[in-house]
């Protein structure tokens, strides 16, 4: 399925799609955007990518990220996932390439975009037909509900004011039995992660730290009982069935 036949089969009525670059596709208003993390995608890659600023700041290690991310492509043998908040691809690039699932990812960042695309490229030599990255708005799904079996929103959930109103829209777009995967970062007592939290919030990076609990119960009461639900660190990580 090329791009636009997978774009034709997701996206809710009267949404304009406008072609950005080579595969890069927007879903925004044809307006100039800056988002935060146009700012920030090149410290992004080279400061989350380590092996010690997650160990220290988090009490977690970049293979918890590419190992959900893994759970998430290998839970249906080839069902159309959506990636959402996919960033740079650091810890996922590799998990699509190395699948054969259909993939849309979308962020608003269009830095963040154009380094998904370059890590495909360096990494699988292309970007496979299969994967489509598009530029849109968490706060404004673009999609048909009951259009993918897997979605994916790692590490965004802490960015974002509105958790409570965005995981039912998220789920709405999974198909019944579709399985949902989400990581936010969140405080639990651990020093130096919910210090350098408090921090991030006070500079305006992340929205007012929730605990691990807060998270657990805004799952439970928007998604029902069947959360799995783990912590590492100040990660939460939860899957839900839909
Ligand atoms: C911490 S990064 C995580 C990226 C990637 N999921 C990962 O784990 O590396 C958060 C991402 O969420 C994106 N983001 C934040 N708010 C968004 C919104 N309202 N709509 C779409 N993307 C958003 C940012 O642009 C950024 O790329």
């Amino acid at each position: 399925m090329n791009h636009s036949e997978q774009l034709k089969d997701v996206l809710a009525e009267g949404c304009i799609i406008r072609r950005l670059e080579d595969d890069i596709y927007s879903a925004l208003p044809d307006l100039p955007h800056k988002h935060l993390y146009d700012r920030r995608a090149a410290a992004y890659d080279s400061v989350v990518s380590t092996w010690l600023y997650n160990r220290l700041m988090w009490g977690t290690s970049p293979l918890d990220y590419v190992a959900f991310a893994r759970e998430a492509v290998v839970s249906h043998p080839a069902g159309r996932m959506v990636d959402a908040g996919c960033g740079s691809m650091l810890f996922t690039a590799q998990v699509y390439l190395a699948s054969h699932r259909q993939v849309i990812a979308f962020d608003q960042s269009l830095q963040m975009l154009k380094r998904a695309r370059a890590r495909l490229i360096r990494l699988g030599g292309s970007v496979p037909e299969r994967i489509l990255l598009l530029q849109a708005d968490l706060s404004n799904l673009v999609f048909r509900p009951g259009r993918f079996d897997t979605l994916l929103c790692m590490n965004v959930l802490h960015q974002f004011a509105g958790a409570a109103e965005l995981i039912p829209k998220l789920s709405g777009l999974l198909v019944d039995g579709g399985q949902l995967y989400l990581t936010s970062l969140v405080s639990n007592g651990r020093y130096i992660g919910d210090r350098w939290l408090g921090t991030l919030y006070r500079t305006g990076e992340f929205v007012r730290p929730r605990s691990g609990v807060e998270l657990r119960n805004l799952l439970e009461d928007t998604l029902g009982e069947e959360v799995s639900y783990r912590m590492k660190g100040n990660m939460a990580f939860a899957t839900a069935g839909c």
